[in-house]
């Protein structure tokens, strides 16, 4: 084989007591498309952090085209044109797209950043994208899926010849999961080495040419996409066979726990739906459909404009969030950073804030419950942390987002909403958080789920409803439901076909 472009080797990071990698590596050839692989906290983004530079290790060797690396830094893995997307975006919000894309390389016209310049050449690289993103947008502005294509333009602006993709589908929908492929197709003929982390298992069978596996910061092997499958992948990560990841709770629906008639809101047009006790409805739809704007609606993060809500038998009008939460809606919002946790708070903190909300004015607040509701909450859901009055932002990506859900679990809601509940998520703790949502499902807690993951809702929900354009457009029974189907309405083509 060719000399590897980019190859770790003997890696060893420690932090504090923890050892995130351990004899890890990661071998990279020019024209190809490596799959970094591992359940969560396995310390794939550690490894990645530190091929790009922004991490030092303790131990190991990096070599650059069979060159020893031993000065490398953000800066000068950029030099040797290594580019990284990180899990976590790292953009500025209050800048513009064109400007977060140019940061750090802004053009300079006698003396002056050359804004003109700056818009042009951003929108040249969206334009390779196939984007179709006014570079003069606020980054703010942009829902979370574009938000993470933008980031992608930046790592491409000095046209890297190795590239380094952390968890970067993980907000995209399908056709914007397709654009990035394809571009990373027409890069890897150009020869160069790409790296990507993804726990959406298809993407791995469908894109990558090799796979490396890492299990509790080792390296288990590397395997050529041609001479194995999913189960052999699987078995190396999570060390033993999985059968399913889904859990699909047999429960019979009992009464009717939430109905909406003609409720508006925003881009949100005349929603009628209704969900009962013990039942999983799922919401399917393009990014911008309206999914969230949904999930955020029955949550009282945002007030409805018109229409009517009933929950158990009620007429209710759902405010605040705090007004959600007392009547037992629990809330799993998409953005885990921005709306989620607080990031710089201890687990038990942040697992206490939902029951802290759900008190009555005036009611002591004490560390108890904390604890109490990390210890209820995440029962079952193999949080990996050294210790649990650890600040949030030392956990991995996937642990982080279990974390979240916990706090939800931990005030047991009769109706939860759960907003790409497993972004980030690896295959065996989706086994895990659904298997302990069955449970709850089967006590008559009602389920509604918002994922651009087919095959997730396709695994988990009763029914399932499609939003385009603010609308739901199809309400399917699971034994109807399949991903054709979900995606003809997703994209509407129904009304082209009605035209
Ligand atoms: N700054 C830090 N401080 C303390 N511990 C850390 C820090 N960064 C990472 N770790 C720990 O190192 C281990 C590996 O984490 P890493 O983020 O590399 O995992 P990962 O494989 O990317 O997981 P995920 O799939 O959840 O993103 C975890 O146990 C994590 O808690
Ligand atoms: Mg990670």
């Amino acid at each position: 084989m060719s000399t590897p472009t980019l190859s770790a080797t003997g890696i060893r990071k420690t932090f504090g007591p923890t050892v995130a990698l351990d004899a890890a590596q990661a071998v990279l050839h020019p024209g190809e498309i490596h799959a970094l692989m591992g359940e969560n906290g396995s310390g794939k983004s550690t490894l990645l952090t530190i091929l790009a530079g922004v991490q030092q290790p303790d131990q190991g060797t990096i070599t650059l085209d069979g060159r020893v690396l031993d000065d490398l830094t953000p800066a000068t893995a950029r030099s040797y044109g290594i580019a990284v997307v990180s899990q976590e975006p790292q953009m500025a919000p209050a800048l513009t797209v064109g400007e977060n894309i140019m940061l750090g390389r802004l053009p300079v016209r006698a003396g002056k950043v050359d804004w003109r310049a700056t818009h042009l050449r951003a929108a040249e690289v969206l334009a390779e994208l196939h984007l179709d993103i006014d570079p003069r947008t606020p980054v703010s502005a942009l829902p979370l899926g574009r938000r993470q294509l933008v980031e992608i333009a930046k790592a491409l602006v000095d046209r890297p010849r190795v590239l380094l993709l952390d968890e970067a589908t993980s907000s995209l929908d399908e056709a914007e999961t397709r654009t990035l492929f394809g571009l990373l197709e027409r890069m890897k003929a150009a020869g160069c080495a790409i790296a990507f982390v993804s726990h959406r298992m298809t993407e791995v069978m469908d894109h990558a040419d090799r796979a490396t596996v890492l299990r509790d910061g080792q390296y288990i092997g590397t395997r050529t996409l041609r001479e194995t499958d999913e189960r052999e992948l699987v078995s190396m990560m999570v060390g033993r066979d999985l059968k399913s990841y889904w859990h699909k709770a047999e429960v019979s629906p009992g009464d009717r726990l939430l109905r909406m008639v003609r409720v508006s809101r925003g881009a949100l047009k005349s929603i009628d739906l209704t969900v009962n006790a013990g039942e999983i409805v799922g919401l399917a739809g393009l990014v911008g459909s309206g999914r969230s704007a949904l999930l955020r609606t029955i949550a009282g993060v945002k007030k409805a404009e018109a229409g009517e809500m009933f929950f158990a038998g009620h007429s209710v009008r759902i405010e605040s969030p705090r007004q959600a939460r007392r009547l037992g809606i629990g809330y799993v919002p998409e953005d885990r950073k921005g709306e989620g946790l607080v990031m710089h708070w201890s687990l038990y903190r942040n697992a206490g804030l939902s029951r802290v909300a759900a008190l009555k004015a005036l009611a002591p607040v004490t560390g108890r419950i904390d604890r109490a509701a990390y210890d209820a909450g995440t029962q079952g859901l193999k949080v990996r942390t050294s210790d649990p009055r650890q600040a949030v932002s030392e956990l991995s990506g996937g642990n982080q987002q279990k974390v979240l859900i916990a706090r939800e679990l931990a005030i047991t809601p009769r109706l939860l909403l759960l907003d790409e509940p497993t972004r980030g998520v690896d295959v065996g703790a989706k086994e895990d958080i659904y298997a302990q949502i069955a449970e709850l499902v089967k006590g008559g807690m009602g389920l509604i789920i918002a994922s651009s993951e087919l095959q997730e809702l396709l695994g988990v929900c009763d029914r399932i409803l499609v939003l385009y354009q603010g609308q739901i457009v199809a309400d399917l029974t699971a034994a109807e439901a399949d991903e054709e189907t979900l995606a003809y309405w997703a994209s509407g083509a129904h009304e082209i076909g009605a035209a």
